[in-house]
């Protein structure tokens, strides 16, 4: 099902959770042939028979990553602040457990040829602030390959363009439009073209979704305007979350942000960790567990998670007594979707 979905991808990307979301909500005989023909909500978490992610011989990201933030457009500091603070806790060993460091354990367990994991050092060493909008309020896949040459080479204060470990990190802001965005994709990852950056290096976009598509990127803390208000709790109590940081777009940006960090990680230049025949439309890392945020996660329902005494959602802990809801990814040992907050 989710391939399905994916197939009309030309990126890898973070694809809407409408497949999740549609059989939560879809009339009975949706619901039904989702019973019947991807019978493995289970599967998301407790068996493999249906996923097939195999290593394609690039590499992954195994060198320390330096991180560099584009904010495009508009941004609200507080936004930022909960952004840079999930960043920060990537590699951040002082938090207690589970952290988002303990999160990124999981991805470190993607390895390459020559046998060298994903690094577990993430460095946030740049910002650049596109507050100019260069590239103007509609923006399509290919534009951001030019917001980060314009990044890289506009005085005075340009980025470096580091094609040894640079990752960079395009973040629109609420008022930009992107081919593709709240329709079929909340952010996607690829790798620039010599011929418009200077050098092939990976990428990730993610957009601000809390105005103009909460109800799909910044799952679970808004839930999609056509399905009306949240089904019945029948699992746990917690189909509906509040935002730990305050902000439904924001704190859901961040989980779009950890999974396409995961898949930029273990699939760079899209030819290292992926299921699927077609590498046009890959299934990654974090694909495999859209929409699974605990143990007991997956159709519809994100598992356990916890809550803080605010009642808001979270599922790892962040520098500065921060937490965040961050989305799982495939484990490869366990073959499973896994987490640090898992039961088991
Ligand atoms: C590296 O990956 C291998 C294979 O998944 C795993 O056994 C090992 O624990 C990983 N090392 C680290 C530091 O994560």
């Amino acid at each position: 099902m989710a391939m399905a979905i994916i197939k009309i991808q030309k990126l890898p990307c973070y694809v809407l959770l409408v497949f999740v979301l549609c059989f939560a909500f879809a009339p009975l005989a949706l619901s039904w042939r989702l019973n019947e023909g991807f019978d493995h909500d289970e599967n998301y978490e407790g068996s493999s028979d249906f996923v097939d992610l195999e290593y394609h011989m690039g590499p992954v990201l195994a060198a320390p990553i330096n991180l560099y933030i584009i904010w495009y457009g508009h941004w609200n500091p507080s936004h930022q602040a909960t952004i840079r603070d999930f960043l920060y806790s990537l590699s951040s060993s002082s938090v207690s457990y589970p952290s988002v460091a303990d999160w990124w354990k999981t991805v470190r367990l993607y390895t390459d040829q020559t046998g060298a994991n994903i690094t577990g050092s993430i460095a946030l060493s740049g910002e650049f602030y596109d507050s100019r909008y260069s590239h103007g309020g509609y923006l399509s896949r290919l534009d951001m390959q030019s917001i980060i040459k314009n990044a890289v080479t506009s005085s005075p204060r340009a980025l470096p363009l580091n094609a040894h470990n640079g990752v960079y990190l395009v973040l629109t802001s609420s008022d930009v439009q992107v081919q593709d965005f709240c329709r079929a994709v909340c952010g996607f990852h690829y790798f620039t073209f010599p011929t418009i950056v200077g050098a092939t290096v990976p990428y990730a976009w993610v957009g601000y979704s809390g105005t103009q598509c909460p109800g799909m990127c910044a799952y679970p803390f808004a839930w999609p305007q056509y399905s009306g208000k949240p089904p019945p709790s029948t699992n746990g109590g917690n189909n509906i979350m509040k935002a730990p940081n305050g902000d439904a777009g924001a704190d859901g940006m961040v989980s779009v942000i950890a999974h396409e960090l995961a898949e930029v990680s273990s699939n760079p230049l899209v030819n290292a960790w992926y299921a699927g025949d077609d590498p046009t439309a890959p299934q990654e890392i974090a694909d495999l567990c859209l929409g699974v945020y605990g143990s007991g996660g997956g159709g519809g329902y994100v598992g356990n998670v916890y809550k803080d005494p605010w009642g808001n959602a979270y599922n790892v802990n962040g520098v500065k007594g921060r937490r965040f809801l961050v989305q799982w990814v495939w484990d490869p040992v366990k073959r499973r979707c896994f987490g640090p907050n898992a039961k088991d």
